[in-house]
């Protein structure tokens, strides 16, 4: 059952900005090399919430495969998104969601919530589903956050979060060119104004061209 809290963030998320490493990593494909400008452009939203970045991406002229756990999401979008055919929505988890090989993956304030014993799983699929060259857009929860600390509400948002500290989270990305990697650490307030300490590593990074992809 969905929360009325999650149902306020869907309400205050649908149409906000899209953030800087989701227009770098679209810049990026559109720019694309020889290698992968013959590639199908299509992207991967992880968790897709109320659909903001979906919408993008859908301007931009990505064929967008979008999942999320929680039914009241893949509700939204399907309405959101009734009359487009090249929105694929599944309501998934990420380690039971099929990954399509994809040009774009973006995982935006998503895998916060992954089940940390579900991490390394759930990370070899994207990387896998990841052709070579395309670029990983995404942001990852450091130690330092509110939602690491007894002060998240765990009842009233996603109960299972995964933080990782830059010295976990590199070694992810051996198979990567780091694009950007940017470590906000401030103290600020969340979409619904309450006071929180972000601690966030946002990253783009492009897949290497000569990484293996399970395929
Ligand atoms: C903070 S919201 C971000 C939504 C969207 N990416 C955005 O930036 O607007 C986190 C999203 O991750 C989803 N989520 C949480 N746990 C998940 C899981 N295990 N598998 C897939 N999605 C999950 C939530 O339902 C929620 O929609």
């Amino acid at each position: 059952m969905t929360t009325q809290e999650i149902k306020e963030y869907y309400d205050i998320t649908a149409d906000r900005q899209t953030r800087a490493e989701l227009l770098q990593a679209v810049a990026l494909v559109n720019e694309r090399d020889a290698s992968v400008n013959s590639a199908p452009k299509i992207a991967i939203d992880c968790g897709c919430g109320a659909g903001a970045d979906i919408a993008y991406l859908r301007n931009q002229g990505f064929v967008v495969h979008g999942f999320d756990l929680e039914a009241e999401s893949i509700a939204r979008c399907s309405a959101r998104f009734t009359d487009d055919v090249d929105v694929h929505l599944s309501q998934a988890s990420f380690n039971s969601f099929t990954y399509p090989a994809a040009v774009l993956i973006t995982a935006d304030a998503s895998l916060f919530f992954c089940p940390v014993a579900e991490f390394d799983a759930v990370w070899a699929k994207i990387t896998t589903a990841l052709i070579p060259g395309g670029i990983f857009s995404g942001a990852f929860l450091g130690p330092k956050d509110t939602m690491a600390s007894p002060d998240y509400d765990k009842q009233a948002y996603w109960p299972d979060v995964l933080t990782v500290t830059e010295a976990q989270l590199k070694p992810k990305f051996a198979d990567f060119d780091i694009i950007s990697w940017t470590e906000h650490d401030f103290l600020g307030q969340t979409a619904q104004g309450e006071p929180h300490h972000w601690h966030i590593f946002a990253v783009v990074a492009r897949h290497d061209l000569g990484a293996p992809t399970g395929r």
